[in-house]
């Protein structure tokens, strides 16, 4: 589009230029007086130009400043990864020093790789960037309990990219703050009071939680008065309209569907927008209401752009995919029986994947957080 109009300026430019020698009876001020036009129809030329390159750029510019906060994942049904993952936080057992983590749970990934990790049992927030052999404390230096500096059991983490600042959901003393995690001098802040496990956020500053008591996925965004339910919050149970300690759940923004990993019925649940009953699309229950067992506590949830699934299967200590459709799940990692080797997790929590479609695992019964490398495309 641009191109063209440039064009379009150009012919005018040259057919004005070619046409005034032609003149065979040209006086002195006809001379001037078609230098003038020609004079102004350059600076309107130039004009025009310059007014589309300036929207040009801003077009551009908003059009990344659009660009989703929650992740687009490039892998698809056929996508494997190397079962060997390395250690990239914690790993060494339990502890409190910085180069140990003690029952992680929720984590993030900023676009530089560098992972922000509930430290849940250390009642703190840890930063570890890449390659590095221990972790710097982000929120929680003044220990367990409820004051500014202080954290109780946190389980999720989400980078607000726009504000740049780092939200956390404090379980133990149900609030979420916010920490400018560029700037640790500044104290964290409480933005809202209210149950929290999980936590994302999105590009119009919606922050979405879940809630495991009265098993709902609410949105919530800073102005508004109390959260909105999206997904399920009637209170525990195992039919369609209820859930039972969800713990993680995906938004997907592209079709306005709530994912709910729906831990104790050990199922997966899709909600579609307003819907007042979710949808099983893995595990759970057969039709005589018996628990299949498909899966044993789902845990961390990541859905891909051809709506596949990855779940964590926690008592499993697996990761499964279920492709779209599919209420059979394949094995993506481990499954190699519970332990602390390469390719073995115990108590798999959140799941992530980054830009490259490496896939990230807290290994929260190893204290460590793995990293599953991409293997294979297709
Ligand atoms: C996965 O592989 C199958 C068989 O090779 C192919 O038919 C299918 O299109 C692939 N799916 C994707 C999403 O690439
Ligand atoms: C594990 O931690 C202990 C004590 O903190 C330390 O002596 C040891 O070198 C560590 N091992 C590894 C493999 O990092
Ligand atoms: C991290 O370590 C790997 C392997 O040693 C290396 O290839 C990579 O460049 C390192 N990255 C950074 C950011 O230091
Ligand atoms: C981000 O900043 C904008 C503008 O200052 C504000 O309206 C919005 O509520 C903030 N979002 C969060 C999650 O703090
Ligand atoms: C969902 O509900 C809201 C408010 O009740 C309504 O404005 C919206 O159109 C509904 N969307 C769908 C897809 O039904
Ligand atoms: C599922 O349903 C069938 C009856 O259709 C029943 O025989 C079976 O035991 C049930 N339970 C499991 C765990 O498969
Ligand atoms: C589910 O996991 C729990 C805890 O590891 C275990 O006790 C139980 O036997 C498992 N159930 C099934 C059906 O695999």
């Amino acid at each position: 589009m641009t191109k063209t109009d440039k064009n379009t300026d150009n012919v005018q430019l040259s057919d004005i230029a070619s046409s005034s020698p032609s003149e065979t009876t040209t006086t002195k001020s006809q001379v001037q007086r078609d230098t003038r036009k020609y004079i102004i129809i350059c600076v309107i030329a130039i004009i025009v130009i310059i007014a589309v390159v300036v929207i040009t750029v801003a077009v551009l510019l908003t059009k990344q400043k659009a660009k989703p906060i929650i992740p687009i994942v490039e892998v698809n049904g056929n996508t494997t990864w190397k079962q060997h993952g390395i250690t990239v936080a914690g790993g060494n057992k339990s502890g409190n020093e910085l180069n140990k983590l003690n029952g992680p749970r929720g984590f993030d990934l900023d676009d530089d790789l560098t992972l922000y990790i509930a430290d849940e049992m250390n009642h703190r927030v840890v930063r570890w960037k890449v390659n590095a052999s221990q972790g710097e404390l982000i929120a929680g230096k003044d220990g367990k309990g409820n004051k500014r500096n202080q954290l109780e059991t946190p389980t999720d983490v989400a980078i607000d990219k726009q504000n740049h600042s780092l939200i956390i959901c404090d379980a133990g003393n149900s609030r979420i703050l916010k920490v400018n995690h560029h700037n640790l001098v500044q104290e964290p802040t409480v933005i809202l009071n209210t149950d929290c496990f999980s936590i994302m956020i999105d590009n119009n500053g919606y922050i979405y939680i879940s809630e495991t008591l009265s098993g709902g996925i609410k949105r919530w965004k800073e102005g508004q008065s109390d959260p909105e339910v999206i997904a399920g919050g009637n209170g525990p149970g195992n039919d369609l309209y209820h859930h039972m300690f969800p713990m993680y759940f995906f938004v997907d923004h592209n079709n306005d569907l709530v994912y709910v990993s729906d831990a104790y019925n050990h199922r997966v649940m899709k909600w579609l927008k307003n819907a007042t009953k979710g949808i099983v699309v893995a595990g759970g229950y057969n039709n005589t209401n018996d628990l299949v067992y498909l899966l044993n506590v789902t845990t961390g949830i990541v859905v891909d752009n051809s709506n596949n699934i990855y779940v964590a299967d926690r008592d499993n200590s697996r990761i499964m995919r279920f492709t779209e459709g599919s209420q059979v799940g394949k094995i993506v990692v481990s499954g190699k029986s519970v332990g602390s080797m390469v390719n073995q997790l115990k108590d798999p929590e959140d799941i992530l994947f980054d830009r490259e479609g490496n896939l990230y695992v807290v290994d929260c019964g190893n204290h460590r957080v793995q990293k599953f490398f991409i293997d294979k495309r297709h």
